[in-house]
């Protein structure tokens, strides 16, 4: 186990770089195991998250050159169709790996990823959509085995809830589809749209991302290509709220506001100032932040990503804030370790509502990561809080943030990695 040891009180000052966007690269990684021809990415963080993806394409058979944040992957002699267990229990999402192998293959072992720290997280949605396509699936206990015997079959397939996971699954398992796929109540969100600008970038026809409805139609091979990935919007709306928490000014390169405009929206409406232009975004909190609410809905509405973050934030601000969190169930869980370093929380379990009622003294202590954005909202808690924090359990940060450490110190922090 590895912990953060943070001296509380130094403001978050001066300017970074956002890095390359974790939830898009994992897809993107995907989409390498559609094209049989090399594919070269740019931007691809180096977090534990994009390090397991690449350990799982290698046992399928794919071949990677790393050299920096460049990264070459070559899957044309790939063989293996499987994802092994363990692998898949480490990463949830690699379940989207499933839809790419079933794209280039029309065959996929993996299993279920189960539930995590946040919420159940099934796959349902992902499973409909390829048994609509013509995929069959025997589900035993410890894998689940998709087989299209007659190959992927375009179809209109209506999402109950516009999920990221399944969207981006569909969209992988179309592109070489018979026919044409329909996406309707699609996801929106960004890293969608990079994915299909990067399937586009191939030679795969995906048309529509970014809105409700998604359309591929489906072709017979893909190229070489070469592409750069977008930003982390949650890495940047963190480093936003590192600031605004401490009282300081950040400038943060390198990041779109169009992807991030409700959170921007919210810091703004809690007294910070806001200056976007074309390289980045500048935030200078004010001496007393404001209370606000906050509702998380699917993209363009408030991210759940951000949700334990902005909850950190919240902490100082004057008056009683509010979360409505509607998009997981269980992603208060950082808000006990809020409450023992002095912040007044209330939770409505019944509702999936808290309460906080900000601007309290934040003492440091011994808090523990229950999941990612959960301890990142702890580091910004311990950044503004008096004396020590030791934030335990890093592994989960670890997992989505390149260099927080680094950066946070460059930034002003006193923050030490230390083992156990
Ligand atoms: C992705 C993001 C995650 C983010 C989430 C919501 C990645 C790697 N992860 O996760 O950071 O918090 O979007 O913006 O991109 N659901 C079902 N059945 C399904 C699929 C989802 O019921 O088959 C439910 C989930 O339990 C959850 C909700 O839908 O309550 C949203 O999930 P989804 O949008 O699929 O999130 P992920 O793709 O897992």
């Amino acid at each position: 186990m590895q912990s953060y040891v943070i001296e509380g009180k130094n403001k978050i000052e001066g300017t970074i770089k956002a890095s390359g966007s974790k939830n898009a690269a994992l897809p993107i990684m995907g989409a390498a195991i559609l094209n049989p021809e090399e594919v070269t990415f740019y931007n691809i963080p180096n977090i534990e998250d994009t390090k397991i993806t690449l350990q799982i394409l290698k046992i399928l058979g794919c071949k990677e050159t790393i050299d920096s944040d460049k990264i070459c992957i070559a899957s044309k002699n790939m063989t293996n169709k499987t994802i092994p267990k363990d692998l898949m229990h480490k990463l949830r999402s690699t379940v989207i790996l499933a839809g790419a192998i079933l794209g280039r293959f029309g065959e996929a072992t993996f299993s279920y990823p189960g539930g995590c720290n946040i919420g159940k997280r099934p796959i349902d949605l992902h499973l409909k959509a390829f048994r609509e396509m013509g995929v069959e699936i025997e589900e035993k206990e410890d894998y689940i085995h998709c087989k299209a015997p007659n190959g992927l079959i375009g179809k209109t397939i209506k999402l109950e809830f516009p999920s990221v996971g399944a969207t981006e699954n569909i969209i992988l398992a179309s592109v070489y589809c018979k026919g044409t796929t329909h996406i309707i109540n699609a996801a929106k969100e960004p890293e969608i749209q990079d994915l299909a600008r990067c399937l586009n970038k191939m030679g795969a026809k995906v048309y529509g991302a970014g809105t409700s409805k998604i359309t591929i139609c489906g072709v017979s091979k893909l190229h070489k290509a070469e592409y750069r990935i977008m930003s982390d919007r949650i890495e940047t709306g963190t480093l936003l709220c590192a600031a605004a928490i401490t009282g300081g000014e950040i400038r943060v390169e390198n990041a779109d506001a169009e992807d991030l405009l409700d959170v921007l929206y919210k810091l703004k409406d809690m007294g910070c100032k806001i200056w976007i232009d074309t390289q980045g975004i500048t935030l200078k909190a004010p001496k007393q932040l404001k209370a606000t609410s906050v509702e998380t809905m699917p993209y363009p509405g408030f991210p759940t990503d951000m949700q334990p973050i902005i909850g950190a934030v919240m902490t100082k601000a004057k008056g009683i804030s509010s979360i409505k969190e509607n998009i997981f169930e269980n992603r208060f869980k950082y808000t006990e370790d809020l409450v023992k370093m002095g912040a007044d929380i209330e939770y409505n379990e019944k509702e999936n509502i808290i309460k906080i009622n900000g601007g309290k003294i934040l003492e440091g202590k011994i808090v523990s990561s229950a999941d990612l954005r959960g301890g990142a909202a702890l580091v910004l808690a311990g950044l503004a809080a008096n004396g020590t924090t030791r934030v335990e359990n890093i592994e989960y940060i670890l997992r989505g943030y390149e260099h927080l450490e680094e950066k946070l110190k460059k930034l002003g922090a006193n923050i030490k990695v230390k083992k156990g």
